[in-house]
């Protein structure tokens, strides 16, 4: 990671890992937008068909731009394979049917992205694959749930949107003394903060929608791992099934990629000082983000990230009217429940990325309605808080009135 023993640093292989120059020379990384590929005989495309050949096919499974991608990403997670897909939960679903069969049970965390909850509990269930849902932080509560038929641990460490970490090393020897592969959703740290890969996580996820793109331009995702046999598992999925990141998304990930170390150094670095600004502002009764010294896995979170990511959360308050008015008195953070950009957003997880989930659910994760979720993006610090500042006056002293005489 740091170009010791010959190998190059986080950065070089950020910005050239992956590149294959084309016979015109070209200094960017070309965009390959054909759908399929000519061969030179029948014999060629034979074997190419068969895989007995290396070289293109059809873009829904071999494409020249998602390959750089996809070996620009597995680079810096420190893996041999990545498999490109259209979106981070097609990625997800991707590696369960590629490692699950009927029968099957998961352990995942109870904290996960909503869509994910849903896959596992409204459509894997169907295909007779069961989950079991565990806290995220309580390392004996996973234990507990482990049964002869597990066969895979999913979590996202820090979870979105409250910031608590997993042990992944922890989670992963245990996973590996049952026979079963740890999955970690890399998408709010991205490897420039964490790479799961080398704390002993098997597979490693990513919304490149999120800080891999960083300007909130296109959906995308991805599956990285470092076990051939996985690999070419998650790539009989897509061969066959066709969750494929188009060649024009590809090249946007790439530029994105370029840029993501110091992206997420920037991001960390003004979220904490959000942080700390939030923590002792009048009406805001708790803030979630790992990088604060009262942040129950601080201690963790420092062994595992090099940082701390971007996303804060904060709870006001009273309940959803207050956390709404702090959002609509907002005027330059944007109102979406899209992260990672460098534009900041601001959204209440409770009635949209979390909206879908039972109450049941939403409490057990700690989705409540006074909690307010911030994406730092790279806009001035100063600014962020200013129009921040606006709703939360609603708990501030009313002004002293000065009579006249
Ligand atoms: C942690 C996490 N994982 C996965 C996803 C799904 O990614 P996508 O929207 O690219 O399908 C998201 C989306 O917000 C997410 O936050």
């Amino acid at each position: 990671m740091n170009g010791k023993n010959g190998e190059s640093g986080f950065d070089t292989l950020a910005v050239r890992a992956g590149q294959v120059r084309t016979p015109e020379g070209e200094h960017n990384d070309p965009i390959f937008t054909t759908s399929s590929f000519v061969f030179r005989s029948a014999r060629e495309a034979a074997a190419r068909f068969a895989e007995e050949e290396p070289g293109n096919v059809y873009s829904r499974f071999t494409n020249p731009t998602v390959r750089a991608f996809e070996a620009r990403l597995a680079a810096l997670e420190g893996a041999e394979h990545a498999v490109a897909t259209a979106s981070g939960m097609s990625a997800i679903l991707s590696t369960s049917l590629a490692l699950l069969n009927a029968g099957d049970h998961v352990v995942a965390a109870g904290e996960l992205f909503g869509a994910t909850l849903s896959l596992f509990t409204k459509i894997l269930a169907r295909f007779g694959v069961e989950t079991t849902f565990v806290r995220l932080t309580d390392t004996a509560a996973w234990e507990a749930a482990m049964r002869p038929g597990t066969r895979m641990l999913f979590l996202e460490t820090p979870s979105n949107p409250l910031g608590e970490i997993a042990d992944v090393e922890g989670l992963a020897a245990l996973a590996h003394r049952h026979g079963a592969w740890l999955v970690v959703d890399n998408c709010l740290c991205t490897p420039a903060l964490q790479r799961p890969l080398a704390l002993g996580a098997d597979i490693v996820i990513h919304s490149a929608t999120k800080y891999l793109d960083g300007q909130g331009r296109c959906v995308g995702g991805a599956v990285v791992t470092g076990d051939a046999d996985v690999y070419q598992a998650v790539f009989g999925v897509l061969r066959t099934a066709g969750p494929s990141m188009s060649p024009f998304n590809a090249w946007v990930f790439l530029k994105g990629l370029e840029t993501l170390r110091l992206r997420m150094q920037a991001h960390s670095a003004a979220a904490l000082e959000l942080a700390r600004w939030l923590e002792v502002r009048p009406g805001v009764t708790r803030v979630h983000y790992p990088g604060l010294e009262s942040h129950p896995q601080h201690a963790l979170a420092r062994r595992q990230q090099r940082a701390f990511g971007g996303i804060v959360a904060f709870e006001v308050e009273g309940g959803r009217e207050q956390a709404w008015r702090v959002i609509d008195s907002t005027r330059m953070l944007s109102i979406t429940a899209n992260l990672g950009d460098a534009k900041s957003t601001i959204t209440h997880p409770a009635s949209t990325t979390h909206g879908r989930n039972t109450d049941e659910q939403r409490a057990a994760a700690g989705i409540t309605e006074n909690l307010l979720r911030v994406s730092v993006g790279l806009e001035d610090p100063e600014d962020i808080k200013a129009d921040l500042a606006r709703g939360l006056r609603q708990w501030a002293p009313p002004a002293r009135e000065i009579r006249r005489a």
